[in-house]
């Protein structure tokens, strides 16, 4: 009787602990699972872009690089900066700046937008994205 419940607890014992291994498996082999499904952390998404303010010259474009994308910012006054995405809104084609008619021209279909990035003419159907800017301490703060 007392063989037969000493018996029964080292099977209980035994039961726990394959559980818990068995548990400890599943989740190893779920986890890589998990972290491909799961959505992407934002990143660097969020951070800003400092770019200083003596490389954007009046009237001209500055391009760069802002969350992997291309992006250029414009001085349109002492004070006034615009900072808006390089990537046409029609297919993704990289705008250029043309200084004389002080607009952007799309290379690919020949989409217009205007210094601010409204649509001017062309293909594209809507305007090129905008970002915040701020000028400090010589400083412009992009995003
Ligand atoms: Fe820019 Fe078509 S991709 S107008």
């Amino acid at each position: 009787m007392k063989t037969q419940s000493i018996s029964k607890q080292r099977r209980k014992v035994l039961f726990t602990i394959l559980g818990g291994i068995g548990t400890l498996i599943g989740i190893a082999l779920t986890w890589p699972v998990f972290r491909f499904l799961a959505p992407r952390e934002r990143g660097d998404n969020n951070e800003k872009t400092f770019i200083s303010s003596e490389l954007v010259k009046l009237g001209k474009a500055h391009f760069f690089q802002f969350h992997g994308k291309a992006a250029v910012v414009i001085q349109l006054s002492p004070v006034n900066f615009v900072a808006l995405s390089a990537v046409c809104t029609h297919l993704g084609c990289i705008v250029a700046w043309q200084e004389q008619a002080k607009e952007f021209l799309c290379p690919c279909h020949g989409g217009r937008f205007s210094a601010e990035g409204k649509v001017l003419g062309g293909p594209p159907p809507k305007p090129l994205e905008t970002y915040d800017v701020e000028l400090k301490e010589g400083q412009l703060i992009i995003g």
